[in-house]
C-alpha cells in the first residue's frame, strides 16, 4: 500500500465515523422532534391532565324553568358606550348554583311595542364573570339598526340598555351551554372578538380563582380601542400573573397604538400571529366572535395541526363553520333524531297552517324553510341555544348536524338547527 492509499483509507475511516456519528445524532433528534409533534397532534402528553382523561364533573343543582332575578347593578363598560353589564341577584335570596365558564343565561323578555302591548322575546347572554354565590353578571352590546336598511335596531339589546334599570325584574333560565372551559391544567388560548369576549372574561376569572397557575393566552379583537371592555382589569391581571399573556388586536389601521397599553397589536386575530407567538404546546383553543372570524380561524387551526378535540367555538347566532369532523358530531338523544340518510325531496306538512311543501335541499334548516313559506314560528337565538323554536313532530324524523345546547323534549325538535330526515308533519 502506497502512502497515498494509506491517507485515503484514513480519511475514509474518519468520514465513515463522522457520518455514523451524524446519523445517530440526527436519529435521536428526529425521535425527540417526532415525540413532540405527536404530542401536539394527538394530545398524548401525560404531564397534563387532559380533557379526554379528566373525570366528568357533576353539575351542581340548578333550577328548572324561569326564575325571577332583580338587577342589582348596571355598569357601562367601554368608552364607545355600547356595552353595559347587568348584575343579577335572585329575588328569592337563595344561593346560586355555580356554572361552567363559557355558559350563558337565557332571558324571557316582554318588550313594549310602539302600538301598545308587549312582545315576548327569548334571548341568551353569556355569563361574563367568575362565579359568585349571590349574583351573576352578563354584558350586553347594543345592536344598532343596520346601515342602509329599513330593519329596526336590536330589540332585546336596546331594551336592556334603555329600559332595564336597578331593581328591574327579569325571568331567567339556569346557566346552560356546551361551550365551556375544561378543568384540566393544559394550557389554553382564548380568542374573543367584539362582544365574543364575554365568555372569555368568565374563563379568565374562573382560571384565576380555581387554577391560578394555568397558562392562559387571551387575544381580544376589536376594530377600535374605544370598543374594548374590561381593558384595565385585564391589564392588571397581565401585570401580576406571569402565566397570563394578553394581546388586544385592533384592526382599524387609523388607530394610534404608539401611546398607552403595551398589550396592543395592529390587525385582526390571525393564524400567523398565533403561530409567531405561541410556543409548541398542546393548547386548547376557545373561540367566540363573528362568523367570518370563526370561518377563517377554525380551518386555519385545523391546517396548523390542532386536533378537533382541542378546538372549541361558539357563535352568538347562526354560523356555518364546518368542522372536518362534522360527520362525527353527535345528534341529540331524542327519538326523532336519526342518521344523515334523508331523501331531500321529502314533503313537509305544516299541520295547523294547512300547508304541504317539498323540502328544498338548499335550505339551511326547518326554521328558514317555515319562514320562507310564511308559516309563523317563534325564534330567538337561531342556533339551538334558547329553545324558542321547539316544535312538536306529529310524524316523521329530523336530523341535527350537531347536538344543540338546548335539549328538545321527546317528540319535539328545534327547527333552527335541524333538517328533515323523512317526510315530516309538524304541529305548526
Ligand atoms: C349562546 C349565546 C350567547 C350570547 N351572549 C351574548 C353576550 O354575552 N352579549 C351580547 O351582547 N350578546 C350575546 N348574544 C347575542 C344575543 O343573544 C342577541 O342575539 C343580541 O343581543 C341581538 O338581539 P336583539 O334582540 O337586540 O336583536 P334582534 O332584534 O334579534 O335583531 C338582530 C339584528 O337583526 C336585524 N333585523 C331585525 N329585523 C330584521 C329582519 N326582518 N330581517 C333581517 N334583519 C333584521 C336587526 O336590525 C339587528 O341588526 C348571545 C347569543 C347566544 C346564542
Ligand atoms: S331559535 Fe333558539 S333554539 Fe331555535
Amino acid at each position: 500500500m502506497t502512502s497515498w492509499q494509506l491517507v485515503l483509507w484514513m480519511v475514509g475511516a474518519v468520514l465513515l465515523q463522522l457520518s455514523v456519528y451524524l446519523a445517530i445524532g440526527f436519529w435521536r433528534h428526529w425521535q425527540h422532534y417526532d415525540a413532540l409533534r405527536r404530542t401536539v397532534i394527538e394530545g398524548g402528553l401525560p404531564a397534563y391532565h387532559t380533557l379526554d382523561s379528566a373525570p366528568a364533573e357533576p353539575m351542581p343543582a340548578a333550577w328548572s324553568g324561569w326564575r325571577t332575578f332583580k338587577v342589582t347593578d348596571r355598569v357601562l363598560e367601554n368608552t364607545a358606550g355600547d356595552i353595559c353589564s347587568f348584575h343579577l341577584a335572585p329575588q328569592d335570596g337563595q344561593a346560586l348554583p355555580t356554572f361552567r365558564p363559557g355558559q350563558y343565561l337565557t332571558f324571557q323578555l316582554l318588550i313594549p311595542m310602539e302600538k301598545g302591548g308587549t312582545e315576548p322575546l327569548t334571548r341568551c347572554y353569556s355569563l361574563s364573570d367568575g362565579p359568585h354565590p349571590e349574583s351573576y353578571r352578563v354584558s350586553i352590546k347594543r345592536v344598532p339598526a343596520p346601515a342602509n336598511s329599513k330593519h329596526p335596531a336590536g330589540r332585546a339589546s336596546n331594551f336592556f340598555h334603555d329600559q332595564v334599570q336597578l331593581g328591574s325584574l327579569l325571568q331567567v333560565r339556569a346557566p346552560a351551554g356546551h361551550f365551556h372551559m375544561d378543568r384540566s391544567d393544559a394550557p389554553v388560548v382564548l380568542l374573543g372578538a367584539g362582544i365574543g369576549i364575554t365568555p372569555m372574561l368568565s374563563m379568565v376569572q374562573c382560571c384565576l380563582v380555581a387554577q391560578p397557575g394555568r397558562e392562559v393566552w387571551l387575544f381580544y379583537g376589536v376594530r377600535q380601542i374605544r370598543e374594548l371592555m374590561a381593558q384595565a382589569e385585564l391589564e392588571a391581571i397581565a401585570h401580576t400573573h406571569a402565566n397570563f399573556h394578553l394581546y388586544f388586536c385592533v384592526s382599524d389601521v387609523g388607530e394610534d397604538l404608539a401611546q398607552g397599553s403595551t398589550y396592543r397589536r395592529h390587525g385582526r386575530i390571525h393564524i400567523d400571529l398565533l403561530r409567531a407567538l405561541l410556543p409548541l404546546k398542546p393548547y386548547h383553543f376557545y373561540l367566540c366572535g363573528p362568523t367570518p372570524m370563526l370561518e377563517s380561524l377554525v380551518p386555519a387551526l385545523e391546517d396548523w395541526g390542532v386536533p378537533d378535540a382541542r378546538i372549541h367555538f361558539e357563535a352568538f347566532g347562526p354560523a356555518s363553520v364546518k368542522r372536518r369532523s362534522a360527520g362525527r358530531a353527535a345528534a341529540p338523544n331524542t327519538s326523532a333524531a336519526v342518521a344523515d340518510t334523508a331523501d331531500t325531496a321529502d314533503i313537509i306538512t305544516f299541520a295547523k297552517s294547512g300547508k304541504q311543501v317539498s323540502w328544498q335541499p338548499g335550505c339551511a334548516n326547518l326554521l328558514e324553510f317555515a319562514e320562507t313559506h310564511q308559516v309563523a314560528v317563534n325564534s330567538g337565538c337561531r342556533s339551538g341555544n334558547c329553545g324558542s323554536c321547539q316544535t312538536t313532530i306529529r310524524s316523521g324524523q329530523v336530523r341535527y348536524r350537531e347536538a344543540p345546547d338546548f335539549d328538545p323534549e321527546p317528540g319535539t325538535c328545534l327547527l333552527c338547527v335541524c333538517t328533515p330526515a323523512s317526510p315530516l308533519a309538524l304541529e305548526l
